[in-house]
């Protein structure tokens, strides 16, 4: 009797399990996929929007917007500067290797594919100089591939 019991809340256990999973992959494949990977030409990125305006954007209140490049070896634009609780959307690509995009910190750690464009967000609540490093070796100054975010 208690065997049957047992096997009756793991034969459940296993169904609600499968169907966890079976709605996940359902709410997986139903996000629309060119909110994080629309397909950009690497070579043209110097003329195709949103890169051909690089640059710190004012959204909303204390909303931005960086559109940026990573390159060999560095991030345009290269410095920038927002207040205390700005929240920041990233939008990065490539303009030839595949580049890292981590602050250091932060739950912001993105691979910059060429060909593709990679957006996060962050919202940045404390003060101070955040560097934005690349952590995918891309050639002989990759350790000095960088930038920074200051937030007062
Ligand atoms: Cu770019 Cu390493």
């Amino acid at each position: 009797k208690l065997e049957k019991i047992w096997l009756a809340i793991g034969i459940s256990m296993l169904f609600v399990f499968l169907g966890i999973l079976g709605v996940s992959a359902f709410a997986m494949g139903v996000k629309p996929p060119s909110e994080h990977h629309h397909r950009i030409d690497p070579a043209k990125v110097a003329e195709t929007a949103p890169f051909d305006k690089l640059g710190l954007y004012k959204t909303g209140e204390k909303e931005y917007e960086a559109v940026m490049t990573a390159f060999t070896f560095g991030y345009a634009p290269d410095k920038m500067e927002v207040p205390v609780g700005a929240t920041i959307k990233f939008v990065v690509t490539s303009q030839d290797v595949v580049h890292g995009f981590e602050i250091p910190g932060t739950n912001v750690n993105m691979m910059i594919v060429p060909g593709e464009i990679s957006q996060v967000t962050h919202t940045f609540t404390k003060p101070g100089e955040y560097l934005i490093l690349c952590n995918e070796y891309c050639g002989g100054a990759h350790e000095y591939m960088k930038t920074t975010i200051i937030v007062k």
